[in-house]
């Protein structure tokens, strides 16, 4: 009897140091966050999108380029026996309509699982690679692929896959040349179970690694979640989304490569992927302002989308603005915005994407 009375204390003193570090920890993520529409001006779902667009690059010319069907433990999927897919719609068509991309003859397609996406022109010829990251499905491991677009026939010609023992879980990517890449590489596991509680606990393990064919770094370490990357426009720093802890990194290159950071920006919502305005230096974010909701789907109570932008983030004062959100009955499960000439595409992990007017 004694025995399993102190069986008992030491499990329940055990159960209440993991919900204090639970709570404690990353209490943002778990709060409820009672959630204002703030809807924009003639939004409308891209046709044929149904199953996510986790991730979008939009071109210079305005062809916006569209990751869909995402499969990822912990998260949603309305379609879990269909490929992924990579769609392109062309924003100054006088109608959106996305169309599924080809990829080029002897790429596995069954197991595509399409993550975060970039893309690098290179101006001596033009050629535009699409760097994709991929877990294929159904072993979850993470490679990067690396494509040339063909614009005229909408086709992906695959070029390479990209593996590497740095880039362990790759969630997002920003290409810097060619080949060359940063990539968040958010987790130090590679059991599922294991993840899952490196998740719940919000283990700083994630790390940015630069990747070239010639030298691969472990470039930034200690991040909460590492999740979506991106650039400035003069390609001196680089933008980091850390989704447990609702920040904003913002680092600069150094010319080793490695990174060091300038500041840190709280947004108070569950940062996924970063667009930069390459005009105005503006970072568009994708946000999550449940994580609960998200993590515990519940179609009567869905997550909701939250859009943020950052103006001026290398100022004194960068100024966070919501420029949309909703609880979840048009949208869910934001993962990204972007923005072009007066409008911003929404994606979603697992939910439809929306094309909307700015004000
Ligand atoms: C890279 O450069 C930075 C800044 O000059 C320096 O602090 C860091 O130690 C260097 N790292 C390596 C691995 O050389
Ligand atoms: C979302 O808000 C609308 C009002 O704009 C309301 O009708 C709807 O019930 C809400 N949905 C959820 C899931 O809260």
């Amino acid at each position: 009897m004694g025995r399993v009375i102190v069986f008992v204390a030491l499990f329940g003193i055990l159960l209440a140091v993991f919900a204090a570090s639970f709570i404690s920890l990353r209490s943002r993520i778990w709060a409820t966050r009672e959630l204002k529409q703030n809807h924009l001006p003639n939004c409308q779902y891209l046709k044929g999108i149904a199953y996510g667009s986790e991730d979008i690059a939009i071109l210079p010319n305005g062809l916006a380029l569209i990751s869909s069907g995402l499969k990822y433990p912990l998260s949603q999927n309305f379609a879990p026996d269909v490929p992924g897919k990579m769609f392109v719609l062309d924003l100054e068509g006088d109608v959106l309509k996305p169309v599924e991309l080809r990829i080029s003859h002897g790429f596995d397609m069954q197991s595509f699982n399409p993550h975060g996406i970039s893309t690098y022109i290179d101006h001596t010829d033009d050629t535009v690679y699409v760097f994709v990251v991929n877990h294929l499905h159904p072993q979850f491991t993470s490679q990067i692929e690396l494509f040339k677009f063909l614009e005229e026939d909408n086709t992906l010609i695959h070029l390479k896959t990209i593996k590497h023992e740095l880039l362990l879980n790759v969630n997002d990517i920003v290409a810097i040349g060619p080949e060359t890449f940063y990539a968040s590489s958010d987790h130090y596991f590679t059991d599922s179970i294991l993840r899952i509680f490196e998740k719940i606990f919000g283990l700083a393990w994630c790390k940015i690694i630069y990747y070239s064919p010639g030298e691969v770094i472990n470039a930034a370490s200690d991040f909460g979640g590492a999740n979506g990357i991106n650039i400035s426009p003069d390609g001196r720093y680089i933008y980091v989304a850390d989704f447990l802890d609702s920040i904003v990194h913002v680092l600069e290159i150094q010319d080793n490569k490695t990174l060091t950071r300038v500041k840190a920006i709280h947004i108070g919502s569950l940062p996924d992927n970063i667009h930069v305005d390459h005009e105005t230096g503006d970072l568009w974010i994708g946000c999550h302002p449940n994580g609960w909701k998200f993590l515990f789907y519940n179609k009567d109570d869905p997550p909701g989308s939250e859009i943020l932008r950052i103006k001026n983030i290398h100022s004194e004062k960068p100024v966070v603005t919501e420029v949309y959100a909703d609880n979840g009955s048009v949208i869910q499960g934001s993962s990204v915005a972007a923005n072009y000439k007066g409008k911003v595409l929404i994606g979603t992990v697992f939910h439809k994407a929306l094309c909307c007017d700015l004000h």
